[in-house]
């Protein structure tokens, strides 16, 4: 059984990997209309790696006794100036998520939750993941030049994400 208040904050950040879910599908739709097809396709890739992330937690609380409740999930934003926008989007939401996990982290040791804790682990290194591909794609848009024409090669490579 968890405890009620750690149950409140797994669904609150199933919340939160929804939204990212629904942050990257916007970001996906917005490539789209860009002309940068590999882009979009890493987007959706990254969507539904957010969606997994969030029923990881749901199946974690109903394994543990807990309650699912499904929240509102805020609308992102849809539109943004260029590539590089996008992704420092992408990487400060990151490290803002970041910022969460390591919040729960905080809490299962206040609860003296060991099971959490320990299903957390996964998400301290998978944040680590996420915060370096989202500055490495930066820093290559960056280092090409941001700007369409310049793009193609990197949406090539993008485009290549299963
Ligand atoms: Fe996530
Ligand atoms: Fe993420």
């Amino acid at each position: 059984m968890i405890t009620k208040t750690l149950e409140t904050a797994l669904n609150k950040q199933v919340n939160r990997e929804l939204y990212s879910a629904y942050l990257y599908l916007s970001m996906s739709a917005y490539f789209e209309t860009s002309a940068l097809k590999g882009f979009a396709k890493w987007m959706r890739v990254q969507a539904k790696e957010e969606q997994m992330h969030a029923m990881k937690i749901y199946d974690y609380v109903i394994a543990r006794g807990g309650k699912v409740t499904l929240l509102e999930i805020e609308a992102p934003k849809n539109k943004w100036a260029s590539a590089a926008k996008v992704f420092e989007d992408t990487y400060t939401h990151e490290q803002k998520v970041t910022g969460m996990i390591n919040g729960l982290v905080d809490l299962a040791i206040r609860e003296k939750d060991h099971a959490t804790f320990e299903m957390l682990q996964w998400f301290v290194k998978e944040q680590v993941e996420e915060e370096e591909q989202s500055l490495d794609i930066l820093n290559q848009i960056t280092c090409i030049g941001d700007v369409p024409g310049h793009l193609f090669w990197l949406d090539h490579e993008l485009g290549k994400r299963e």
